[in-house]
C-alpha cells in the first residue's frame, strides 16, 4: 500500500530499526525494491533521482511506483531525493509525493536556511515532509575536490539551529559517508576508507542535539557493524543507491554472459531484478526493517 512517509517513520523507531530509502529508475528496480519489501514484510521508501525524473518522466515512474505499491500489503512511501529545483518540488508534490528532499548544502547556511524555509511553507501547507541537508555529501564527480573532510561535516550545534529555524521533518547529516563508486581506484581506495569510519562521534552529538529522525546518505558500501551503530545514534532512514545498482548489473551480465542466446528484453532483466532484490533484502534485514511492516500506525493510505 502506498501511504505517507509520516507512517514508516517516527520517534519510537529511532534507536531500534531504520527504513531503507532506496533510489529507483525504473519498472525493474522498483519491482525489484517493492518484492523486497514484501518478502521481509517490511516498510519501504522509494525514491527518485533529478536524473531519473529527467530519464523516465516525473508521471510516468511516480505512476509505476504507486501501481506497483497499491498492489502489496507492506507500506510503502514516496520520497524525492536531492532537488534544488523549487518548481520541481512543486511538481512533485502535486503528482503524490508525501516528501520531498531540498538540498541547498552546497550553498551558504543563510541561502540553505532561505530556501528550505520556503519549501517547509509551501510542503507543509499540503501535508508534505521535508528532507534537508547541513554539511556537504558529496557524489561521482564533485566529492574529488574534498581536500579535508572536516569542514564538510555537519555541526551538531548548527545542525540544532537549523531545523529549530527551517522546520524541516528529517535531516540527512554529512558524517563521512560518500554517494557512490568512483572509478579512479585510488579515490575508490580512499572514499572506501572513509566509509569505514563513519564519524560516529559526530552523529552522536547531532542525534542529542537535533530532535528529528536523521537520513544518512551514501549508505552504500558502509560497513555493516557501523550501520547498526548508525542506526543507535539516531539515523532512521539509510539511502542506498549504488549497492543495489551494482547488484543489478552483476546479474543482468552474467545473464548475458551465460545466455548470449536471449534477445527478449524481459528476459534478460528478470535475473537483474531478482539480483537487485536480494540486496534490497540483506540491507532491510540489516535494519532490523523486515517485519516491522505491521508496526506502522494505521491511517489512511493515500
Ligand atoms: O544521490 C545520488 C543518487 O545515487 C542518485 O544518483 O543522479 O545517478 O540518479 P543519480
Ligand atoms: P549510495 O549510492 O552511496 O548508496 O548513495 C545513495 C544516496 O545517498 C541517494 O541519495
Ligand atoms: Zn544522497
Amino acid at each position: 500500500m502506498l501511504v505517507h512517509i509520516g507512517r514508516l517513520i517516527n520517534k519510537k523507531m529511532v534507536g531500534k530499526y531504520a527504513v531503507p530509502a532506496f533510489n529507483t529508475s525504473n519498472l525493474e528496480t522498483t519491482q525489484g525494491i517493492i518484492r523486497a519489501a514484501v518478502a521481509q514484510k517490511a516498510p519501504v521508501i522509494v525514491q527518485t533521482s533529478v536524473g531519473t525524473i529527467e530519464y523516465a518522466g516525473i508521471e510516468e515512474i511516480a505512476a509505476i511506483i504507486k501501481a506497483e505499491a497499491r498492489e502489496v500489503d507492506v507500506p510503502i512511501a514516496l520520497h524525492q531525493d536531492h532537488c534544488k529545483d523549487f518548481d520541481l518540488i512543486k511538481k512533485l508534490i502535486a503528482v503524490g509525493y508525501s516528501s520531498v528532499m531540498v538540498d541547498a548544502s552546497a550553498l551558504d547556511y543563510k541561502e540553505n536556511v532561505k530556501l528550505t524555509k520556503a519549501v517547509v511553507a509551501y510542503a507543509h501547507k499540503r501535508g508534505v515532509w521535508v528532507q534537508a541537508e547541513l554539511g556537504r555529501l558529496l557524489g561521482n564527480e564533485d566529492w574529488q575536490t574534498v581536500k579535508s573532510g572536516d569542514d564538510l561535516m555537519t555541526d551538531p550545534k548548527q545542525a540544532a539551529k537549523f531545523v529549530q529555524e527551517t522546520g524541516v521533518d528529517t535531516l540527512a547529516v554529512a558524517v563521512g559517508s560518500f554517494h557512490g563508486i568512483p572509478v579512479n581506484p585510488q579515490i575508490r581506495k580512499i572514499l572506501t576508507t572513509l566509509k569505514e569510519h563513519i564519524d560516529l562521534h559526530r552523529l552522536k552529538l547531532i542525534h542529542e542535539h537535533v530532535k528529528i529522525p536523521l537520513v544518512l546518505h551514501g549508505a552504500s558500501g558502509v560497513p555493516d557493524h557501523q550501520m547498526v551503530a548508525a542506526i543507535k545514534n539516531g539515523v532512521a532512514v539509510f539511502n542506498i543507491d549504488t549497492d543495489l545498482r551494482v547488484a543489478f548489473n552483476k546479474s543482468l551480465r552474467k545473464n548475458i554472459k551465460d545466455n548470449p542466446q536471449i534477445y527478449d528484453p524481459r528476459k534478460l532483466l528478470r535475473p537483474a531484478t531478482d539480483g537487485l532484490q536480494k540486496m534490497a533484502e540483506q540491507k532491510l534485514k540489516l535494519l532490523k526493517a523486515n517485519n516491522k511492516a505491521k508496526l506502522i500506525i494505521k491511517k489512511p493510505t493515500l
